[in-house]
């Protein structure tokens, strides 16, 4: 099991991933997944412009960064910007609407604004910082800002909320999600690169 206090020794914020922060995400998702699996720059906007809200993004605090951690990278455009001068993208979670309770190669391809289930498409995190715990803080983040939402719509509209996370995932990261909450489904029918996918389900309170 990952060691939580890796994570909790690096000083992160957690905050929704603007327009302007997409192409960010988009160049840790072109280092971090194989070329078969990464979403585009189009589908990374499509994404955040279809549901801003369920674009979170992990920061790293720079001036609060301990001498052991990763040295953050350079070349950061917004580091004019006072909101994020600080401020350093490692990793996000993205995702859009689709209704059902399993998840298709069409149903991931697009947005239902009136969808109950939330589609994970991307848990990702810059390779400097993996295995440090980043993953499942950022997951525990998502899960409680989705719980979050929920109870925000309006009691008399109960047919707004979302009723469960899924996502599809490679065998080696069942483990990830599962120490997370998440329930194995079985093997999924999308097909999407080489190697097969495994469907996993969280059960949202609604
Ligand atoms: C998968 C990914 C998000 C994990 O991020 P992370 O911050 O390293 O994850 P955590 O440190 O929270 O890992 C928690 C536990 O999950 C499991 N895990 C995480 N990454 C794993 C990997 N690559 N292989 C096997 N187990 C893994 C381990 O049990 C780990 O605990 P441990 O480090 O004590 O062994 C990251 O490797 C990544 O961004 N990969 C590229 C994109 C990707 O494949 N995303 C997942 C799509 S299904």
């Amino acid at each position: 099991m990952a060691d939580v206090n890796r994570a909790k020794s690096l000083p992160l914020e957690f905050k929704l991933v603007s327009a302007e922060q997409v192409p960010l995400t988009y160049a840790i998702e072109i280092q971090e997944y194989p070329e078969s699996e990464a979403a585009s720059l189009e589908n990374l906007i499509f994404r955040q412009e279809a549901a801003p809200k369920l674009f979170l993004g992990c920061y790293l605090r720079k001036d609060e960064v301990q001498d052991d951690s990763p040295s953050p990278t350079p070349n950061n455009p917004n580091s004019g910007n006072t909101e994020f001068s600080s401020l350093e993208l490692i990793g996000y979670i993205v995702s859009t609407l689709v209704s059902g309770d399993h998840l298709t190669h069409s149903s991931m391809s697009s947005h239902n604004p009136s969808g109950d289930a939330v589609c994970i498409h991307s848990v990702c995190v810059s390779s400097a910082f993996q295995r440090r715990g980043v993953a499942t803080r950022m997951l525990k983040e998502y899960l409680q800002h989705l719980q979050g939402l929920n109870n925000n719509v309006n009691a008399s509209s109960p047919s707004n909320k979302l009723k469960r996370v899924l996502l599809i995932a490679h065998e080696h990261t069942i483990g990830l999600y599962a120490g997370v909450g998440f329930a194995l489904i079985g093997k999924s029918a999308v097909e999407h690169g080489p190697d097969p996918w495994f469907e996993m389900v969280y059960t949202l309170d609604h």
